[in-house]
């Protein structure tokens, strides 16, 4: 994430000095061809395209985690058909500032988190405040794959298959009451597992919330996996969200709490740059950072030498389906 120097004195990065990937992912395109031949390549793409045609779930499954069955979901505009990122690329160019603020970093760092044992306390204004074991929580309702692109405010984006279900699913479990109007994320900042909680790029821990109705809606995925598997550390294991049409930011890692609340709730990139992270954050092409155009995107995996940025669309594709829950509002005032 990208803020010019803050309250905190913290020096965040921009775009452009970030290494322009396809430096080296042409290369390393190259040598995989070289490696695999090129024939070999176009096969295991066209295999992979041909299972997901065929309704299977998880068509790159890496093999390295423990496996996460889920069924295909049903929900309208979960599944987008469009390339799947490389596993490689989703879980080794990540933000997780817990683990470093290079792109590099939480792969490299977040084998110290512990994801055993883990709970989730669910409180605030509900009537029945539940902490959940992740066991419990795994049993929850059934794991769907969803496909959701994600797009960073850093002008980036993936495609990924997500294992979980409808975060809707566990807010019915805990019957919030008539005066809940948002919802808390609340995630892990335990220093001794991860070396940048206590550094002062950010607040720590790291809050992110939605407004009750957006936390409903049945795209707000509570997360547990992607690939076909558990979600690697650096990808928020063993619990996060994924909000589909706003900006990464908002789907916040390793989950430990999710509280219910009647005032808006201070966000962790609100609280550290307000003029540039709002609390909508909602994927909007017409809305520039105040430091760079949000008209483009960058697909990871899709660097080589003539790759041209994408088109960012509104609602990051999702406006069929999420529109109608800013109807009325001005969104350039509530970016
Ligand atoms: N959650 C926590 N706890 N810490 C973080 O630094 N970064 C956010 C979000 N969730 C972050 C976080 C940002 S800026 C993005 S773009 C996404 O995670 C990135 O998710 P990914 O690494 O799985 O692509």
């Amino acid at each position: 994430m990208l803020i010019r120097k803050n309250q905190t004195g913290f020096e965040h990065p921009v775009p452009s000095e970030i290494t322009p990937q396809h430096f080296y992912s042409g290369r390393r395109d190259w040598l995989r061809l070289m490696a695999g031949g090129a024939a070999g390549a176009a096969m295991a793409t066209w295999a992979s395209r041909e299972a997901f045609a065929q309704g299977a779930v998880a068509p790159v499954r890496p093999g390295k985690l423990a496996a996460l069955a889920a069924v295909k979901s049903t929900v309208a505009g979960a599944t987008t058909m469009e390339k799947l990122t490389e596993y490689k690329d989703a879980s080794t160019y990540n933000n997780f500032y817990e683990f470093g603020t290079d792109k590099a970093d939480p792969a490299r760092n977040a084998g110290t988190l512990k994801t055993t044992p883990w709970t989730v306390q669910v409180d605030g204004l509900v009537n029945k405040p539940t902490r959940f074991a992740l066991e419990d929580l795994l049993k929850l309702s059934a794991m769907e794959e969803r496909t959701y692109r994600l797009r960073c405010v850093e002008g980036w984006s993936m495609v990924i298959p997500w294992v979980g279900y409808s975060m809707s699913e566990l807010i019915k479990r805990v019957e919030p009451q008539g005066s809940a109007k948002y919802v808390e994320f609340i995630t892990l900042a335990d220093p001794k597992t991860m070396p940048f909680v206590g550094s002062r790029v950010l607040e720590w821990p790291y809050v992110e919330a939605l407004r009750m109705d957006e936390a409903m809606h049945p795209l707000t995925l509570l997360t547990f996996g992607m690939y076909g598997e558990v979600l690697p550390n650096q990808n928020g294991a063993p619990v996060r969200l994924v909000v589909p049409w706003k900006y990464g930011f908002k789907s916040g890692k390793s989950l430990v709490r999710i509280r219910f609340t009647d005032k808006q709730p201070a966000t962790a990139w609100n609280k550290s740059a307000p003029q540039e992270y709002g609390f909508y954050s909602n994927v909007n092409p017409t809305v520039d950072h105040p430091r760079w155009s949000q008209a483009t995107e960058r697909r990871i995996g899709e660097d080589g030498l003539f790759a041209k940025r994408r088109k960012t669309l509104m609602f990051n594709g999702y406006e069929a389906q999420v529109g109608q829950l800013y109807a009325g509002m001005d969104l350039r005032k509530l970016y």
